[in-house]
């Protein structure tokens, strides 16, 4: 992928692994626990796309509450064990390579950002919280334009911000809505599959596969 300007990442579950809140109570919850994160991650995501169909917002520290609310009801988990989980989604694990690769990438002077639902406190946070918060020029979150991913209004951030063309971002999600989404916008998307999953049909088909964030490195290039 060639005249590339700014790289800019998804956070939840392409930089940051969703299910690892459920799986450090994994000897609490049994093993459901990878069902119950899988069906708290899709409730949590249908919130946010049928709210923005709504025109109800709220922020996505709310969805992921009331996400986890009927989760929990739906695989009938103590309700005792809900601060704890909401705790541990304030500060996800990074997927192991990414700390290495962000700081290759930012040694050769790509503009590097977050595109997410996440609050501006909550992406903070969970940068922070992993060390990761000088590796990013900037945070772009949902909240500045008030509509959920995939709303091209989200993807119009960066290009505003950086005045560059739409296809100078790659822009990288596991989620393949997403990758989509960015790709329907113009974006050269790239799709991180690290578990071997399907794509969509929804008229994009991503620039790039790759297993994980280390195998982009040897496929961008800013001339
Ligand atoms: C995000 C969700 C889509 O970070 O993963 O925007």
């Amino acid at each position: 992928m060639k005249n590339i300007k700014a790289i800019i990442f998804d956070a939840y579950g392409t930089l940051f692994d969703v299910n690892s809140a459920a799986e450090k109570c994994k000897d609490k919850i049994g093993d459901k626990w990878e069902g119950f994160a899988n069906y708290w991650r899709t409730t949590q995501l249908e919130y946010t796309w049928l709210r923005s169909l709504m025109n109800r917002h709220k922020d996505f520290w709310q969805v992921t509450e009331d996400s986890l609310d009927k989760s929990m009801k739906a695989f009938e988990i103590d309700t005792s064990m809900k601060n704890e989980l909401l705790d541990l989604y304030k500060v996800l694990s990074p997927f192991k390579e990414v700390p290495e690769v962000l700081k290759t990438l930012k040694e050769k002077n790509y503009k590097l950002g977050i595109l997410s639902n996440g609050t501006p406190s909550l992406l903070n946070e969970l940068v922070k919280s992993n060390n990761l918060d000088n590796l990013f020029d900037d945070i772009f979150s949902i909240e500045e334009v008030g509509i959920y991913k995939p709303d091209s209004k989200v993807y119009e951030m960066p290009i505003k911000k950086y005045k560059i063309q739409n296809e100078e971002v790659a822009f990288l999600s596991a989620n393949t809505w997403d990758v989509s989404g960015g790709g329907n916008y113009g974006y050269s998307s790239i799709w991180v599959n690290r578990n071997n999953n399907i794509f969509d049909n929804l008229d994009y088909k991503p620039k790039l596969e790759i297993k994980n964030l280390k195998d982009l490195l040897p496929n961008i290039n800013s001339n």
